[in-house]
């Protein structure tokens, strides 16, 4: 790597510490520790800074209403997500420059490049063709798209329009999109005909079919991707091709307030329900924008990739809202990182000269199996920074990263947040650091975050405890669940009352603030950086006509993180056997989607439970663990754990 600059440099005194150097310090919009101590003391003002630099069609008369469970950001503000994506860029003389750059799955094929002028007139095409459906203001409009264009048109075409989108991951099963659509009560659905995935044209539209049966869906647009033959109901269904080209190039974006809603996102709690997220306008809009920009250190010529899938948060707001608000070029990659071979990642970054590359540290991992002889083949020089998020990153993939990608020369940001959150809420700043294997970093500014014990005491440098955020709250912070104050109120308000957020998340502070994340403390899992609740599995399993009754717990896995196990009691009349664990995998597959299948299904004659009859996921968590039950002299079965060790300890 010749000309390729060091961004950072080992610390003399501490191993597997690093600290920017000069040259990254001079490019960062943040190089100096004042930052935090200033925006922390006064974080409405760090704020109140930062959305200056995005546009408003009216500035906010208020930028914090501190009320609990109705904390609002610039209050009275007006403006658009979509506008401040695109048209300020156009207006600035940007229209040329490059938006999307969309790298298909068939190595071949060519790329779709879009201007931010034509990404501009794209979604104002489709913002026209979605109110010629009859979509206004506040209506929701779901969304069932592989990782093409159109994904991040479709996004920017509802919030144009002040409609609401809902995203579904295009890998949920049709069962799971149902759900979604019914919750929130979508009008119109956007889908493709079908994708790629590892070589094979893979089908969409039927499954979008019947994800809609039972819906209010009236209006069906149908992009055609993969070229293949699908059904269409006339009455209800038109293809992407024939209702939106014919459509204006221009739509005057809606003004929306700072407070009105711009998208739901669903995800997994410790139920069985996915939980309809809420995020609203201009909140979203400053965080998103301002970490996109600060983490990645954004500047005009930088080209930045996202692997995320636009179906989690990490889609909405790094590949689409993030690096668009700052008017830099986005990656959009259809397919597999192992097709045609393990070296795709990496032939991606020399194609397209990748600076900024965001990635979980499931795939890290992956391509740490696959071995460094593939990126090996590449010139990855044109990295600047590398960032991490989902999951815990374990020391050797951040080492592997740092070394085989990064070349031992960019800064990891290793970003901690939620759906809830919206945006990054802990990480180090590239211009600041220090980057440390396994921890994460300092809250961002403007973001109070403390460690707490489970009486609400702050816990002393180095212990375990919750990680909890403070008011005045991030201003993307979710803004409620869908249709459910209470969940809302019950899932984050309750362990400390509404003056904390509480993040589900433990972890630990050093001396000097830096954070390190320990993992979820209830019953949601991180699998392959999908997350993912032990209840919907269970829920998706006893769907099965065999099953009387089922506990799923999380197992940690070398390459996944954590993949779920499941303790299968049958009914009367059905015996275990190799062909029903595949048939309680296919249940699995329809109930949820591939991502939720169980890496292992014992078939077992009893579960433990509490004195009133609760399972107790927490023994059965530890025999899988290999660890010690624990104490068991309060179940009610406690010889029920013996059995479970020697089938857990004999593999199944
Ligand atoms: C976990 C993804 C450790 C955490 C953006 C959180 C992380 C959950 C990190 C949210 C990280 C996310 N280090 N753990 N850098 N980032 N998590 O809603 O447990 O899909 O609560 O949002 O992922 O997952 P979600």
């Amino acid at each position: 790597m010749p000309n390729a600059k060091r961004w950072v440099e080992p610390d003399p005194r501490r191993e597997n510490w690093f600290w920017p150097t000069e040259e990254l310090k001079a490019r960062a919009w943040a190089a100096d520790e004042k930052v935090y101590e200033e925006s922390w003391a006064d974080p409405i003002r760090f704020w109140e800074e930062r959305a200056k630099e995005i546009s408003w069609f009216k500035r906010w008369d208020k930028a914090y209403h501190d009320e609990p469970l109705a904390y609002k950001w610039f209050v009275g503000g007006k403006l658009n997500l979509s506008y401040n994506s695109l048209d300020r860029h156009v207006e600035a003389g940007k229209g040329d420059k490059v938006a999307l750059i969309w790298e298909p799955e068939p190595p071949n094929e060519p790329n779709r490049v879009f201007t931010y002028k034509e990404l501009l007139a794209e979604v104002s095409r489709l913002a026209n063709a979605l109110k010629e459906l009859g979509v206004k203001k506040g209506d929701r409009v779901g969304i069932y798209l592989p990782m093409i264009p159109e994904a991040v048109i479709a996004m920017q075409a509802v919030v144009r329009i002040g409609a609401v989108h809902s995203v579904v991951f295009s890998a949920f099963s049709p069962e799971s999109l149902r759900d979604r659509m019914v919750d929130c009560g979508a009008k119109v659905l956007i889908t493709a005909d079908g994708y790629y995935r590892r070589g094979k044209a893979i089908t969409l539209k039927q499954n979008a079919d019947k994800g809609v049966e039972g819906t209010k869906v009236e209006r069906v647009i149908v992009v055609r991707r993969a070229g293949l033959d699908v059904p269409m109901d006339p009455s209800r269904d038109v293809w992407y091709h024939e209702i939106v080209p014919k459509q204006s190039p221009e739509c005057p974006p809606e003004e929306m307030d700072a407070e009105d809603l711009a998208f739901i996102l669903y995800t997994s709690g410790t139920t069985g329900k996915p939980k309809g997220v809420m995020h609203t306008t201009g909140g979203y809009a400053v965080q998103v924008y301002t970490t996109c920009k600060w983490n990645f250190n954004l500047h005009e010529d930088d080209i930045f990739w996202c692997t995320a899938d636009v179906g989690w948060i990490t889609g909405h707001s790094y590949i689409n809202y993030g690096p668009l608000m700052n008017g830099v070029t986005t990656v959009v990659y259809e397919g597999a990182p192992d097709t045609p071979d393990y070296g795709r990642m990496w032939a991606v970054i020399q194609k397209h000269k990748v600076t900024a590359y965001y990635t979980a540290p499931t795939a890290i991992r992956m391509h740490v199996k696959w071995g460094e002889e593939w990126p090996a083949k590449y010139d990855l020089s044109s990295l600047r920074v590398l960032g991490t998020v989902g999951e815990p990153i374990n020391e050797e993939a951040w080492l592997w990263y740092f070394k085989h990608i990064g070349g031992g020369r960019c800064p990891i940001i290793d970003t901690w947040w939620q759906t809830e959150t919206g945006a990054n809420c802990v990480q180090a700043l590239p211009g600041i650091g220090p980057f440390i294997p396994t921890v994460a970093g300092r809250p961002f500014p403007g973001i109070r975050a403390k460690i707490l014990d489970a009486g609400g005491q702050p816990v002393q440098p180095g212990e375990g405890g919750y990680l909890v955020l403070e008011p005045p709250f991030p201003p993307s912070l979710l803004r409620g669940l869908w249709g459910d104050p209470e969940k809302f109120k019950a899932t984050y308000f309750s362990e400390y009352g509404p003056g904390y957020y509480f993040t589900r998340d433990g972890a630990r502070m050093d001396e000097m603030g830096n954070i390190r994340i320990t993992g979820r403390v209830d019953d949601v899992m991180n699998v392959a950086g999908h997350r993912l609740a032990t209840a919907e599995v269970e829920d998706a399993l006893s769907q099965h006509e065999a099953v009387s009754e089922v506990a799923v717990v999380s197992r940690p896995d070398e390459v996944k993180g954590e993949v779920p196990v499941a303790f299968v009691l049958l009914k009367a009349g059905y015996t275990a056997s190799e062909e029903l664990k595949k048939e309680l995998v296919k249940t699995v597959d329809k109930h949820i989607g591939p991502t939720a299948r169980p890496a292992e299904i014992y078939f077992v004659d009893d579960v433990p439970k509490t004195r009133s009859g609760k399972i107790m996921r927490r023994v059965l968590k530890s025999l899988v663990r290999g660890a010690p039950p624990g104490d068991i002299t309060t179940l009610r079965n406690p010889e029920c754990v013996e059995q479970l060790k020697s089938i857990v300890g004999s593999g199944g």
